[in-house]
């Protein structure tokens, strides 16, 4: 799960809180600069250690109830009256959680037996963009948020995630954004398309500059985009919560959090090069509202599938522009089957469940 941006970690003791599923995880950063993530909880008597959303640590992490206190890296360093307490009290070190920091956004994982990110993430990449590092091109460490949005959405994580796993609603719903990306009038987008996503991107119409709602740029393209994608718009999903967007001049990312079965929260970050937002006169705002008024298109439709979704007569029909969502739906049933493996591009017997 895509968690937080990592320059909201800025130094040894920064602390963030952050909701994984069903647990409250602490994100730290331990003495020596490097990010941990420990469940919330004290190993006492389990009460939530922390309830800032975020802050500064100063060299440990001490419980309000009895005064445990445990070093930033999780390990019980002392309690009160310890020498009178059971040898064993001293292995009562906080739960931690395997946690890794790429685009510049925090990535932690809750399964102990979960493969690294990087292994998560190289199949999907691959799919989308063949042997081409296209997220590396656009620096995304370096770059800085200069306007976030969130959104609340009354309807499934599962059912918004979808919704941008097809183009097929776009010549209906997106009227300005097939404005700037004609080709998106076909009903395929970039992430999914008759022969597979589009590794080469779509095209940002001629008369506009740039990606946002009056076709202006915003800022000169990002230093490591090549010249061939100085027009180009890239998309990429990857499960089971992240959409991006690279563009010459920035980056989005929008991330889904589950509040509930059916409630959702949408976080978009709208990434600039700092030496751009630093020049007098920045003003992203056009391009944030190309994404500002599709997005809310987007969510309306999805709070339709939501209410939809309570008839007993709910029920979908896939067209071929949808087929990504059976990729997702397969993946998912993957994840659900208790870590049964099913072999590539077998059909799990979950993958047509809207598993809540
Ligand atoms: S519950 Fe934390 S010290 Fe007792
Ligand atoms: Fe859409």
């Amino acid at each position: 799960m895509c968690v937080t941006r990592s320059s909201e970690l800025p130094k040894p003791g920064s602390f963030r809180r952050v909701q994984v599923g069903g647990e409250s995880v602490l994100l730290v950063r331990n003495r020596d600069g490097e990010l941990r993530a420990h469940i919330n909880l004290c190993r006492h008597r389990g009460v939530v250690l922390c309830t800032e959303d975020s802050g500064q640590f100063n060299t440990s992490i001490r419980c309000p109830y009895h005064g445990w206190t445990f070093d930033l890296n999780g390990q019980l360093t002392a309690a009160p009256f310890m020498k009178e307490l059971p040898p064993q009290t001293k292995e009562r070190h906080l739960y931690s959680v395997s946690v890794s920091e790429w685009l510049g956004y925090i990535w932690v994982n809750l399964d102990p037996s979960a493969v690294p990110l990087a292994d998560q993430l190289a199949p999907m990449l691959h799919k989308r963009f063949g042997d081409v590092d296209v997220p590396g091109r656009y620096g995304c460490d370096e770059l800085e948020v200069a306007k976030r949005e969130t959104y609340e959405v009354n309807a499934n994580w599962k059912i918004l995630f979808e919704n941008f796993c097809e183009c097929y609603h776009c010549p209906t719903m997106h009227p300005e954004v097939c404005d700037i990306l004609p080709e998106w009038r076909s009903g395929y987008g970039t992430v999914s398309g008759p022969t597979g996503p589009k590794i080469e991107g779509s095209k940002i119409n001629e008369k506009a500059e740039g990606f946002s709602l009056s076709g202006r740029a915003t800022s000169a393209p990002l230093p490591g985009v090549p010249e061939h994608d100085h027009r180009t718009f890239h998309g990429l999903l990857l499960w089971p919560n992240v959409h991006l967007m690279f563009i010459p001049d920035h980056v989005m990312c929008m991330r889904f959090e589950p509040l509930g079965p059916a409630k959702t929260r949408v976080i978009v970050d709208w990434l600039f090069h700092p030496t751009a937002v630093s020049e007098s006169g920045f003003d992203p705002s056009d391009a944030v509202a190309l994404v500002d008024v599709t997005a809310r298109q987007d969510f309306e439709a999805c709070e339709r599938v939501q209410a939809g979704a309570e008839s007993s007569y709910f029920e979908e029909f896939h067209t071929p522009h949808e087929s990504m969502i059976t990729d997702f739906r397969r993946w998912l049933g993957e994840q659900l089957s208790d870590g049964a493996e099913t072999s590539a591009g077998a059909t799990s017997p979950q993958a047509d469940v809207i598993a809540v």
